[in-house]
């Protein structure tokens, strides 16, 4: 008998057509997300699980599958699972790092590009009717080539931005709790945070999401970046306390944001929804179909990986493989 691997979100038909040839799967192919007590009757009797960064893995989950050894999330991002409970109960969890990077850097780019010079604002003003002449001050943006970019986070993906950087002339530092490996050789410096605030043109969010990071940029952040200054978020929403931003885009206290995560998302804060001055995009950092594509085929490798009794590719609590269930 094949072991039970629950899908809990419509995926790529090659991913099914892979893991069906050694899983039994139950894959969703409704693509609405499943409540937790559904989720949690589903994946009862499951030997592995591959969700997605909206599905939350908890202990009432785990409690509620005895038999299972494996999460595999379709994400890089794994702020949704409670990873010390998977490693105490000895499940493996694995995510899908770098088949993503690229792609989330230049939609980081994109939504920089975008917030800075009013792409979307003034699109939406061209397409209400209202453009009847050409005037020397309309729309008028900031520089992105030769200005400061700050990067809060400086990983795989910001350091991708900081590649990109570089064709731009800009030039960049960056805030981590410590030196990123690599950051010197893309000619970033770091700062602390509140340097970065007050020094960057453009500030570009690549952090993961967790307690710590809660609400990292709220109002006395806001407060203290140029009035000037463009703020794109594409790493997970609750870094940014959204009614802040809202506010401070109300109020001037700064020139743009371009947003593609959101705290409580897919509801969005309806002040975001007025601010003139905002790019939205529905957490599409990584929607290309060769990142995608990439992202769930990583996922499936891992959960290949482990019936073939291989080490995962991608784990982020090996551990849990020595600990006794
Ligand atoms: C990730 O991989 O974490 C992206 O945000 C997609 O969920």
């Amino acid at each position: 008998m094949k072991p039970k691997l629950l899908i809990t979100r419509k995926v790529f038909p090659e991913v099914i057509e892979a893991l069906s040839a050694v899983f039994d799967v139950d894959h969703n192919l409704a693509d609405d997300a499943w409540t937790p007590e559904e989720l949690r009757r589903r994946a009862s009797a499951c030997r592995a699980i591959y969700v997605v960064a909206s599905d939350r893995v908890d202990t009432a989950l785990l409690d509620a599958c005895p038999a299972l050894v494996m999460i595999a999330t379709g994400s890089v991002g794994y702020n949704h699972i409670d990873l010390a409970a998977c490693t105490a109960r000895g499940v493996l969890v694995t995510n899908t790092p770098d088949v993503l990077t690229e792609a989330t850097a230049d939609m980081g780019f994109a939504l920089l590009m975008a917030a800075a010079r009013r792409v979307s604002e003034s699109e939406r003003w061209l397409r209400a009717g209202q453009w009847d002449r050409w005037a020397w001050d309309q729309f008028l943006g900031a520089d992105v080539h030769g200005s400061t970019l700050g990067v809060l986070g400086m990983g795989r993906i910001g350091s991708a931005i900081a590649r990109r950087a570089a064709g731009f002339s800009m030039r960049v530092i960056y805030c981590n709790r410590s030196e990123a490996p690599g950051a010197a050789a893309l000619g970033a410096s770091r700062v602390t945070l509140d340097e970065l605030l007050a020094q960057a043109d453009h500030l570009m969010l690549v952090l993961p999401y967790s307690t710590a990071t809660h609400h990292i940029i709220g109002e006395r952040e806001l407060g203290l970046m140029k009035p000037t200054a463009t703020l794109v978020n594409i790493a997970r929403g609750g870094i940014v306390d959204d009614a802040a931003l809202a506010a401070a885009l109300a109020a001037h206290r700064i020139a743009a944001a371009g947003l593609d995560v959101f705290e409580n998302e897919p509801a969005l804060n309806p002040a975001l929804l007025k601010a003139p001055n905002i790019v939205l995009t529905p957490h599409i950092g990584s929607g290309t179909r060769s990142s995608r594509l990439g992202m769930a085929m990583l996922a499936a490798r891992n959960l290949l990986a482990l019936e073939a009794g291989e080490p995962p590719l991608t784990p982020l609590n090996a551990q849990a493989l020595k600990t006794p269930r």
